[in-house]
């Protein structure tokens, strides 16, 4: 039986009552909290950063799950983890030196997540699997919310579930593997029997009227899988 994860990504909460928000979310049942990091640069969009992480830190006992959309990454890597972060992700084309940035998240104190585009090859894995924490398996192109679920995602999501349970084999470590965009109420059981077991969802909570019911069906519906 696996553990799931739910994180509500506060991007599409409302901003201007942002810890009212994430409070809410906390309240509603949110297994962890996810923070999408943009720069403009890497992806073409802005968003938030380490203050607002640091602000937000203590109106909740969940991780933050920092996604970081940014190039370079090394940098802000350690304003995160002062900030609050629990687990740090980051896209492979983002770091000069994936096994640097890797060891430094984990420097720091934090868990590590490597995030994969939806046409970033699985090669990415080889040679650093043994070191991270959560593979983020992206089902949308990064940088907005409310984007259509890319289907053949759902390949790669059991294809990346393969190599992670062949890496715990024996182990006693925990391997997450997320997925993040467009993951709904309606897909969300389809997602976790590819194998997913932590579940990004920005615009199916906040989108929706009541975020505890929201979440609560999410559950409901992965208790079937
Ligand atoms: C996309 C972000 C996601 C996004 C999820 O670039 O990384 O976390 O906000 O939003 P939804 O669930 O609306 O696709
Ligand atoms: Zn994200």
């Amino acid at each position: 039986m696996r553990t799931y994860r739910i994180a509500p990504s506060i991007l599409s909460a409302d901003f201007a009552r942002l810890g009212e928000e994430v409070g809410a979310v906390a309240a509603a049942g949110a297994d962890m909290i996810h923070f999408d990091v943009m720069d403009n640069h890497y992806v073409p969009n802005l968003t938030i950063g380490p203050l607002v992480c640091a602000a937000i830190r203590p109106l909740t006992q969940a991780p933050i799950d920092v996604h970081l959309m940014v190039k370079p990454v090394d940098r802000i890597i350690p304003e995160f983890a002062k900030a609050g972060a629990g687990i740090i992700s980051f896209h492979p084309e983002a770091s000069e030196h994936v096994d640097r940035t890797i060891g430094l998240i984990h420097e720091a104190g934090c868990k590590a997540g490597l995030a994969l585009n939806p046409a970033t090859p699985l090669s990415c894995l080889d040679h650093v699997l043994h070191r991270l924490d959560l593979v983020l398996v992206m089902s949308v192109n990064p940088g907005f919310p409310g984007q259509q679920f890319i289907a053949h995602a759902l390949d790669k999501v059991r294809l990346v579930r393969r190599r992670t349970d062949e890496e715990m084999r024996g182990q006693g470590r925990e391997l997450m593997l997320e997925v993040d965009g467009g993951v709904k109420i309606e897909n969300i059981a389809a997602i976790a029997s590819a194998g997913a077991d932590t579940f990004v969802a920005g615009s199916a909570i906040f989108g929706s009227g009541d975020y505890a019911a929201s979440i609560a069906a999410m559950r409901r519906a992965l208790a079937s899988v």
